[in-house]
């Protein structure tokens, strides 16, 4: 009989590896309502092998308007929470995730971003449409000294059956991070496909949890086809070189 082992994602965290995606800040999005919150899912995290976070609270104009000096605030918050809380060997830090809509512009031009290196920009869209000027931000945003990480491509629906435009954007010097959940059927089939077709064809720059709640690191036990594991190795090396 035809067997194929598999191997559970939680596995794939090294004791190196950072999670470059994630909502641990309390009370700015849709992520970690309140510290306990917040202390809670840092403490299930590192259960499952996590030890180093660069989180990323949404940015998204009137809707989470969070500034650069608000997340640096709740940061502190929680990583004195952290001291008392026994979790003084977990590493964590602060960037966003921009949500790519009309105020962005004006936030480029402001030379504040926060990053998740010294350059990268981690980057969202609306899952409903692609801003018509996408390719102008991106540009802009690599005029100004950043390098676009665009957050989850597998996940916008209506890029699902035009693969064409994944390689426009890595040739307009995107870079690209998978929800490491997306290799599950979390997102349904759709996305679990194109994540598949993505990381086949060596495009996922690296890889992130996007932990809002729980229920996403309960999903990180969820077991995976042993090939897609093992493309996933040389991503999740990647991300360790990103906090030392
Ligand atoms: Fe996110």
């Amino acid at each position: 009989m035809f067997f194929r082992r598999k191997r559970p994602l939680s596995d794939l965290f090294t004791e190196k590896f950072v999670d470059i995606h994630s909502h641990l800040l309390p009370g700015l999005d849709d992520g970690a309502k309140t510290l306990e919150h917040s202390i809670e899912l840092i403490h299930e995290l590192k259960k499952i092998g996590i030890n180093k976070f660069i989180t990323t609270p949404h940015i998204m104009s009137e809707v989470y308007p969070n500034t650069p000096k608000l997340i640096n605030q709740k940061l502190q918050t929680v990583q004195q929470a952290m001291l008392d809380k026994q979790l003084g060997d977990v590493q964590l830090k602060a960037a966003a995730e921009y949500m790519l809509d009309e105020q962005f512009t004006a936030r480029i031009q402001k030379k504040e971003l926060l990053t998740i290196d010294s350059a990268m920009v981690l980057v969202e869209l609306s899952y409903l449409n692609p801003p018509i000027n996408l390719n102008e931000l991106l540009f802009e945003l690599q005029l100004a000294g950043y390098t676009p990480l665009l957050a989850h491509p597998e996940r916008y629906i209506f890029w699902h059956k035009q693969t064409a435009v994944f390689e426009n954007l890595k040739n307009a010097g995107c870079k690209f991070q998978l929800n490491i959940l997306s290799l599950t059927k979390h997102y349904g089939d759709s996305v679990f496909k194109t994540a598949s077709y993505l990381l086949k064809n060596n495009m996922i720059d690296f890889v992130g949890t996007d932990v809002h709640h729980k229920h996403h690191i309960q999903l990180l036990h969820q077991k995976v086809d042993k090939k897609l594991f093992d493309l996933m190795l040389p991503v999740v090396e990647r991300n360790s070189s990103l906090l030392s």
